[in-house]
């Protein structure tokens, strides 16, 4: 029997338990957590609402806190999963948007690039802890792949392949093309590369910038992108197609993350949307299954081309440049915010500076929240 674990028992990793845990496909699920009460309450709910549904899942929680690596490492060994499935953060992407509006719209100008350290220590200790086991499972990543796996690359540390960010929009945009076209969603399929700067913002506004963006449509044997027209197809995604966003919207993640998670634990090729594969920064199409998980890009495009696609999605994401020994260096623009808002400023981030900024951006957001003046 295939087993998969999930680390990070948050609103993701709880949503992802569950899905799997409502089938019947034979794999084994552990949920590992560091609130002992709390995960094993979850997974009960999760057994129990499953088992109530006639699902002969199996499905159990182990603990075990990431600043623990060895004790990590002894959990992730102890169960020999075929997939790890990676999502731990110390701070949400949601969590800016629980701020009062105003202030929030303030540091949401900021983009999401300077909170990289919030996910990238998690995934860091994870990844580290993956290596002490010895274990030769595949780990997918939920925490903003786009640019943590180029940063852990420089260290041989990237999880295979992320989940969401571009894939979130691969259904709307089916669907978008259908209408135009006159056929069916499923008669059509895209391919998109895009960061997970534009990702986040095509069900928000229209206003994007091509050059940041690649897509075909594959209809009947051909790219009919030419047919569709990039306008009419992104529009309404921010109208008619829009969807519900925050939290609740997060049950659209854990959707992409099954349609990547289902054909590894099954060992079928499948082609989907993922974010930071093999180290790459920002997203692609790409397949997965038996074999390394590899580009699918669209016709006719090369690896340079969508590399230079997500670069700069990237820039515009708070990122000037990730180098090869995952050295970060942000743009001064959302610096400049972060400083202004919460008296954070980080120009230069070695991968060694990581944890410390991460504390350092928690404190001060933390005092933001309650109002104290920096
Ligand atoms: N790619 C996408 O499309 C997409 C979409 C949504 C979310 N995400 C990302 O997915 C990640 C998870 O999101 P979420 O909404 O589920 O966040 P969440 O509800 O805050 O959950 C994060 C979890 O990480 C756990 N964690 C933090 N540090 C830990 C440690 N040292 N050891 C063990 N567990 C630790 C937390 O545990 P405690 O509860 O004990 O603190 C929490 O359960 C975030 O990075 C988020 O931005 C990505």
């Amino acid at each position: 029997m295939r087993k998969i674990m999930i680390i990070g028992a948050g609103d993701l990793g709880v949503r992802v338990c569950h899905e799997l845990a409502h089938s019947d496909r034979r794999w084994e699920v552990r949920l590992v957590g560091r609130a002992e009460d709390e995960v094993r309450r979850h997974v009960n709910l999760i057994r129990f609402s499953a088992l109530q549904r006639g699902y002969k899942s199996r499905v159990d929680h182990a603990l075990a806190d990431l600043d623990d690596v060895d004790r990590t490492a002894e959990v992730i060994a102890g169960f020999a999963p075929d997939v790890v499935f990676l999502a731990a953060s110390l701070q949400s992407w949601w969590v800016i948007g629980t701020l009062p509006a105003e202030r929030f719209q303030r540091l949401y100008a900021a983009n999401f690039g300077p909170w990289l350290p919030m996910h990238l220590v998690p995934v860091h200790k994870a990844m580290l802890a993956v290596r002490a086991a010895g274990s030769g499972a595949i780990v997918v990543n939920a925490a903003y792949p786009d640019a943590v796996h180029p940063v852990l690359a420089g260290v041989g540390l990237a999880p295979h392949v992320g989940i969401g960010n571009v894939a979130n929009n691969v259904p709307a945009l089916r669907c978008s093309a259908a209408e135009i076209l006159g056929t069916a969603p499923a008669e059509v399929d895209v391919r998109v590369v895009t960061h997970h700067y534009v990702s986040h913002r095509l069900s928000r506004t229209s206003d994007i910038d091509p050059s940041q963006l690649r897509i075909a449509i594959l209809a009947g044997g051909r790219d009919a992108m030419p047919d569709v027209g990039l306008t009419p197809l992104l529009k309404p995604l921010t109208t008619e197609y829009r969807r519900t966003g925050g939290l609740a919207g997060q049950a659209m993640t854990a959707a992409s993350a099954m349609s990547v998670l289902v054909p590894l634990l099954e060992r079928r090729e499948a082609v989907v949307h993922a974010p930071g594969p093999l180290g790459l920064p920002g997203g692609y199409p790409v397949v997965v299954g038996p074999g390394p998980v590899r580009l699918a890009l669209p016709p006719g495009m090369t690896d340079e081309e969508a590399l230079a696609v997500n670069r700069s999605g990237q820039v515009e994401d708070g990122i000037r440049e990730i180098g090869d020994d995952g050295s970060v260096l942000f743009e001064e623009s959302a610096m400049d915010v972060m400083r202004r808002e919460l008296g954070y400023h980080c120009v230069k981030m070695p991968l060694s500076d990581a944890e410390d900024r991460a504390r350092e951006l928690g404190a001060r957001f933390a005092r933001y929240r309650e109002g104290v003046p920096r």
